[in-house]
């Protein structure tokens, strides 16, 4: 994508970009969405080959003009995946094997009839559930933290755009004091989701009051713990959103440098992560100058090495900084003394998620 140069610039785009993505899931025109879950769970039981095969069969038809295929993030309920999506029914196919592509084209892509052996079958009552929106894990949820995850594309920085993206950056860059963002978040009674549950604004407004020449945003993606998986679903779904959520924590206590700690067990997450990164820096909306308000914001990645204790921030912080992943004492705390000695905020993956959401909504 060309460089941004401006906040009109910005806006223009984000309409385009809206537009786009909305057309695409409201089946406009008579066209039609196939969404395929590329979360880590459905890739290790075969989704990439059925994206491929489903890609494929779909030129082969000569198909591939009014049916799209997208990779998109988990859709979380892993148990019964991989699953396929089509739109605009919102029909979800579940447990689906590659040797499945051909029925779901033939039957149900070019025949219009619904596949009964692929659909969500209800534990409770053993009904045969066809929409998503009908399953009843779905039914009353409202992602916030999870904004875009398994609708958008997560290597193209255009659907993030067009699902909400950098409106928030943009607003607290030309509307906004830092202290506002602050006091927003502050207001939002934010916690970390990290563990600790520390009020984020106060975190925050502690690095703020420090003067200081260089400051960190650091973003915890150690994600430790066995069998925890939220921060991963992030990452590898919307990694937009959380650096969104990064640059807006540094705008706001003066942090012009982010680093991103992510285990290295997550090889999807990174690499979803470093396209990001990659794509905001080509778009302008990473380095010098961003939007032309004259602020600046690096980005880097570092990957952890799989200790449990690295995800606890001191010990990160001397891991980030090369040395052994050994907790130093606390006070002083990271955020007066952190980062190669510099007040550094670390925030968990789903605490800067949130914070795109709050600032568009607002507390
Ligand atoms: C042993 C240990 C392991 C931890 N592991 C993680 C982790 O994997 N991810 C994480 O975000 N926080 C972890 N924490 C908490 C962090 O030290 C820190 O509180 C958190 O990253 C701050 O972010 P938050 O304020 O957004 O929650 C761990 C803490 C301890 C004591």
């Amino acid at each position: 994508m060309e460089k941004i140069l401006n906040p009109e610039a910005l806006d223009q785009k984000i309409a385009e970009c809206t537009e786009k993505l909305n057309d695409k899931l409201s089946g406009k025109g008579g066209k039609r969405a196939i969404l395929v879950c590329g979360g880590t769970g459905c890739l290790a039981n075969d989704s990439q080959p059925i994206f491929d095969k489903i890609a494929e069969e779909l030129k082969a038809r000569h198909l591939d003009d009014k049916v799209s295929v997208t990779r998109v993030g988990c859709f979380g309920m892993c148990s019964q995946g991989p699953f396929v999506k089509i739109l605009p029914e919102d029909t979800l196919y579940c447990k689906v094997k590659p040797a499945d592509v051909e029925r779901i084209m033939t039957e149900s892509i070019e025949g219009g009839k619904i596949i009964e052996d692929l659909l969500y079958v209800n534990p409770v009552n053993g009904e045969k559930i066809v929409h998503q929106g009908d399953i009843p894990f779905y039914k009353k949820q409202q992602k916030v933290a999870l904004h875009g995850v398994s609708t958008i594309d997560p290597l193209e920085i255009e659907e993030s755009l067009g699902c909400d993206g950098f409106k928030a950056l943009r607003k607290v860059l030309t509307s906004m004091k830092p202290q506002e963002v602050i006091d927003e978040v502050l207001k939002s009674g934010l916690r970390g989701r990290g563990g600790g549950g520390f009020p984020t604004g106060r975190k925050w407004q502690f690095a703020a009051n420090v003067n200081a020449p260089q400051k960190y945003i650091v973003c915890n993606g150690d994600e430790g713990d066995p069998g925890a998986f939220m921060d991963e679903s992030m990452l590898e779904g919307n990694p937009y959103a959380v650096v969104e959520g990064m640059e807006i924590a540094g705008y706001a206590f003066g942090a012009t440098e982010g680093y991103f700690y992510v285990r290295a067990e997550y090889p999807v997450a990174v690499a979803r992560l470093k396209n990001a990164i990659a794509e905001m820096r080509k778009a302008g909306l990473i380095g010098k100058n961003i939007l032309g308000t004259g602020w600046n914001f690096d980005v880097h990645l570092r990957e952890g090495a799989g200790a449990f204790v690295c995800g606890e921030e001191t010990a990160l912080l001397n891991s980030i900084e090369g040395k052994r992943g050994m907790p130093r004492p606390r006070p002083p705390y990271p955020a007066i003394k952190g980062l190669w000695g510099c007040p550094t905020c670390v925030n968990n993956v789903e605490t800067l998620a949130q914070i795109g959401y709050i600032i568009r909504i607002g507390s």
